[in-house]
């Protein structure tokens, strides 16, 4: 039984939301990105229309403010608050990505495009976290095929690296001398993974554009692995032959897999991963009430044949 309908949206309600938006842009060329800043990023949040999908879920969905205000986003901070906090400051249009390596029609693709022609879905998916908390998020996007097509990959082509925005100037925790990662992030997907109908580009969450924090205008959703593949704020798209480096691996090989497959039977190195706590659920004693993952965070009957063969806990 769905349990969670789009909200409906009146005109009443786009109207003053979009004069808001007006206004906004008004004051923030006026003032500069301090007044976008003060304004927040939620200001940015804008209806989207999505057709409902056979993707849904029967368990509660974690709410938008938490959603919006947990997050990990280490361009903007490495608090869970600083995304939220800081990430009005990145200007979210105009925006491209390049879609180039082994294909036959490389492109830029603007992001205008990809909204006007691509058909948007709703698909409400589990989020596991590789720190063991977890959320249930109505995600609004298209499966990643849609854009593959279009660049007509070739016969060579073998995984898919993915790049965030390098841009200091707006994105605080690439500035200044303590830098937490190094940039871009970057992230992978092999063919195959990528072209599942599950993995989506993310366009938008609750009904409406992606908050910047989530990684507007546009991130990558994979619900069966650790939510660290999710790379967010996407320029580039990359077809490969070798398997792409990714963010987590490159820094701590032993603590983070290119794979990262949800998986309640291989531990982290310094943690179980056997159970999560589920964001906004009520909280007992010692870090809250904890539930059990599951294999592939439960798309197991839909991903797992995409590693017949692969010894799982060997390719974490
Ligand atoms: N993408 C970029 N560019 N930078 C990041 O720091 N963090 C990752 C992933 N994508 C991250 C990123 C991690 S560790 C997680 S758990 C998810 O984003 C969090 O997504 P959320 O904040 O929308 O819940």
């Amino acid at each position: 039984m769905p349990h969670y309908h789009p909200p409906k949206i009146a005109s009443s309600e786009i109207t003053p939301k979009s004069l808001y938006m007006r206004r906004r842009e008004f004051i923030g060329a006026a003032a500069g990105s301090f007044t976008a800043m003060a304004l927040g990023s939620q200001a940015l949040a804008a209806p989207l229309a999505a057709k409902p999908s056979i993707y849904k879920l029967d368990e509660k969905l974690t709410s938008k403010e938490d959603v919006t205000t947990y997050n990990n986003f280490y361009e903007f901070g490495t608090g869970k608050d600083d995304p939220a906090r800081n990430a009005g400051s990145l200007n979210t249009r105009p925006w491209t990505i390049e879609v180039d390596g082994l294909v036959g029609k490389p492109q830029v693709i603007d992001i205008e495009t990809i909204m006007k022609e691509i058909p948007m879905e709703e698909r409400v998916y589990r989020m596991r976290c590789v720190e063991a908390w977890s959320m249930v998020i109505p995600w609004i996007g298209f499966p990643i095929s849609a854009i593959l097509d279009r660049v007509e990959p070739l016969g060579s082509a073998k995984y898919v690296a993915f790049e965030t925005l390098v841009r200091p100037e707006e994105m605080q925790g690439q500035a200044g001398l303590f830098q937490a990662l190094e940039w871009p992030y970057v992230e992978g997907l092999r063919l195959d993974e990528a072209r599942h109908p599950l993995a989506i580009l993310a366009t938008g969450l609750y009904g409406e554009t992606l908050p910047n924090q989530n990684g507007a205008p546009i991130r990558l959703v994979v619900p069966w692995k650790y939510g660290f593949k999710g790379i967010k704020s996407i320029v580039k798209i990359t077809l490969t032959e070798q398997e792409p480096p990714s963010t987590w691996n490159r820094l701590q090989p032993s603590e983070y897999g290119f794979y990262a497959n949800v998986n309640p039977e291989v531990d982290h190195p310094r943690w179980s991963q056997a159970t999560e706590r589920r964001i906004g659920e009520a909280d007992g004693l010692f870090g809250g009430a904890r539930i059990n993952t599951l294999p592939f965070n439960g798309y197991a009957d839909e991903v797992a044949s995409l590693y017949d063969g692969m010894d799982l806990a060997k390719f974490f």
